[in-house]
């Protein structure tokens, strides 16, 4: 085999002599990258041609580029996991593509591969004939500054960098979402490349120049991955089987989000049992056990399926240019648009699902509003996507010096919309729901700056139960739950309570020395007397002091964060209590505030 591999090459070179006596590759050491003007990292894709006897299977080239077979096979348009691939068979491999800094002057763009070396290696073999030149040895030899190329051991790693580019702001604008690498043929033209991907002979010159050379990487600009049309495989064994075998092949395919669709198209009178029935006689493939996972996930989400809408992930993946690191809002939440508006696009592992569960049960004014889910198969995510708030968290909003200050009035609006939300989760739902993880950055203000509670990740429903694994913010947890793990919404109220001095005072939770702004007002708060009173003049926030508030509003709001605070649960008074005591303060503020215009004033005339 080695020999027939060789013979080719040494056809294939001699062709080249022939055409262009000197074949070297255009940008041998890599691609530069500059993180002024593209991101970190971005998820992009390699075109590669099966080639040779070794890499006829799926499994092979997925073990080669470290990702799974369904990564591969989706963008692929590939309908089996396990039928034998033909040679020539073009394939799209997603690459997680980074900008490295290499030395002090140069940053080059490309994927990481780990790489095990094996009898006979060297990076010039298995950059040419394993990776087909989408990288060089040079670059090797860069990246791997540590291995001497001539004296590799079997068995040692070596990164391969695999070329890559991500789009740059401008590009991005331009509608080119992925850069695709694909090493230019003897037999390519820029304009069959154009052809094949859907792209144009001007943006490929645009990106790559007009001087390429056999072998030479092409990054091909497109704004959506294009269709590969596969050639149909031959009859398999896999054709026996009856309508819903094939559903089963193709879910396995083409991920859940699609068998969701089928599950709303009305395949669902089949129902769950006989899914797992025939899920449990499909043996030939260990994919089917994750697929059986997948189904019971499925029941479990079944109820909210009239209720939402179901997303495909290709739908999500364009609406946030691929999850694009710029367009992360927090953590794992992207910000995409779809269809004219904007979208919170939170991403999960799909146990984390809970959060779905508990959401189909809640809805009012001042939570968060879920639109929709997907769940992805492939790599076991789970997306809920939900509106999209304009003025970002409570906590930039307090504590991020570049924004605007927040007025008491304001401050004031917010903590009774915070109360009210908690207010309906505690009372109005069966069971009742637990936050379990009330904070200012879960606190999301909208365009008229009313706050939605958000992230009901950690929820929980039911009540008085004890845990035993311990979760939430630190300078938020009440101190019962950290120490005995009991769950109550007296646990919402304590966080609530710390929520109301993050306004008060305009202080982060937890200050620079760790220490809980709840601990300062345990030592020196105690008795609403005139000591007390001189001392919240230098706890209030400044800017709150600055701008038009009455001192009677803030000293009840501080008092009902005192109460909040509690020690001992039992004590605490409930989201009903709050909320009313709330609208007291609001009342007492509209009387002396300074906006001319008193409710009250009006009504006593
Ligand atoms: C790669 O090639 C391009 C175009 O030929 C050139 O502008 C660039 O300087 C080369 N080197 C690197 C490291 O990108
Ligand atoms: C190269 O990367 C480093 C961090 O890895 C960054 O600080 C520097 O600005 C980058 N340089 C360019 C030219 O992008
Ligand atoms: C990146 O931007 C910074 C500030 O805008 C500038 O100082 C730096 O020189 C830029 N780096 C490159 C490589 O363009
Ligand atoms: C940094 O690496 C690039 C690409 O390998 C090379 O062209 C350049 O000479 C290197 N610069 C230094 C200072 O080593
Ligand atoms: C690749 O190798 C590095 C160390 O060489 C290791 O830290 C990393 O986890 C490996 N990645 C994978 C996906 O195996
Ligand atoms: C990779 O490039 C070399 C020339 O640099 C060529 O001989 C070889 O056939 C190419 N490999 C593949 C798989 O296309
Ligand atoms: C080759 O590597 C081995 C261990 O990795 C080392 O013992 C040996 O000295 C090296 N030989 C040369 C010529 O560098
Ligand atoms: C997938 O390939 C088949 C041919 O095997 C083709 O008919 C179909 O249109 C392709 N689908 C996509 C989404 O590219």
């Amino acid at each position: 085999m080695t020999l027939l591999i060789l013979f080719f090459l040494l056809h294939l070179n001699n062709f080249f002599q022939t055409s262009s006596p000197q074949i070297l590759p255009g940008n041998t050491t890599g691609y530069a990258c500059n993180l002024n003007q593209t991101a970190p990292s971005c998820h992009t894709y390699a075109f590669f041609q099966v080639m040779g006897p070794n890499q006829l299977d799926l499994a092979s080239i997925s073990d080669l580029f470290s990702v799974s077979r369904p990564m591969i096979a989706k963008p692929s348009n590939l309908t089996s996991l396990t039928s034998p691939l033909f040679p020539n068979q073009a394939l799209f491999i997603p690459l997680t593509c980074t900008c490295n800094s290499v030395n002090t002057t140069t940053n080059l763009s490309y994927a990481k591969l780990n790489y095990t070396i094996k009898k006979g290696d060297t990076f010039y073999l298995v950059s040419t004939n394993l990776f087909h030149n989408l990288t060089t040895y040079q670059s090797v030899e860069i990246v791997n500054p540590t291995l001497v190329p001539i004296n590799l051991t079997i068995g040692q790693d070596v990164i391969f960098p695999i070329f890559c580019k991500c789009p740059t702001k401008t590009q991005l604008q331009n509608q080119v979402n992925y850069l695709i690498s694909y090493v230019f043929q003897p037999y390519d033209t820029i304009s069959s490349i154009a052809s094949r991907f859907g792209s144009t002979t001007t943006s490929i010159v645009e990106v790559n120049g007009d001087k390429i050379r056999p072998w030479d990487i092409v990054f091909v600009p497109v704004s959506r991955l294009p269709e590969l049309k596969q050639p149909s495989p031959t009859v398999s064994s896999d054709h026996r089987s009856d309508r819903s075998g094939e559903v089963i092949g193709l879910a396995i395919g083409l991920g859940v989000c699609v068998v969701v669709l089928f599950l709303i198209g009305g395949f669902w009178v089949y129902g769950e049992s006989l899914w797992k029935k025939k899920v449990g006689k499909n043996k030939i493939d260990p994919e089917s056990k994750k697929f059986e996972v997948e189904v019971s996930l499925m029941a479990d989400v079944s109820e909210c399926l009239d209720k939402y809408k179901v997303y495909k992930i290709e739908e999500l993946s364009e609406a946030t240019k691929g999850f694009d690191e710029r367009l992360v809002i927090q953590g794992s939440v992207f910000k995409g648009y779809m269809d004219g508006k904007y979208y919170a696009i939170k991403k999960m592992k799909w146990n984390a699902c809970e959060e779905l569960k508990i959401l189909q049960k809640v809805n009012h004014g001042n939570l968060v509003m879920l639109e929709g889910f997907c769940i992805d198969s492939n790599d076991a995510n789970c997306y809920l996507v939900y509106e999209y708030l304009d003025n970002g968290s409570l906590y930039t909003r307090l504590h991020d010096s570049k924004m605007e200050r927040l007025s008491w009035r304001r401050r004031l609006r917010i903590a009774v919309d915070i109360a009210n939300g908690l207010q309906y989760i505690h009372e109005h739902t069966i069971p009742r729901v637990v936050h379990k993880d009330v904070k200012s950055s879960n606190i999301l203000l909208d365009a008229q700056m009313r706050a939605k509670i958000a992230n009901f990740g950690l929820a929980k429903s039911g009540c008085n139960a004890i845990t035993r694994h311990i979760v939430g913010t630190q300078g938020y947890v009440a101190p019962e739950y950290l120490s005995d793990g009991v769950v109550s919404t007296k646990m919402d109220v304590f966080s609530f309570g710390v929520v109301l001095l993050e306004l008060i005072s305009g202080r982060e939770a937890v200050n620079e020395e760790g220490k809980a702004l709840w601990v300062e007002v345990y030592e020196n708060f105690n008795g609403n007397d005139e000591k007390g009173r001189h001392k919240l003049k230098g706890f209030i926030d400044d800017d709150v002091l600055r701008g038009p508030c009455s001192i009677d509003s803030v000293m009840n709001v501080m008092s009902i964060a005192i109460a909040s605070l509690h020690r001992d649960p039992s004590r605490r008074p409930s989201m009903v209590d709050i909320v009313y005591a709330l609208c007291k303060s609001d009342d007492l503020f509209t009387d002396l505030s300074e906006d001319g215009f008193s409710p009250r004033q009006v009504f006593a005339r």
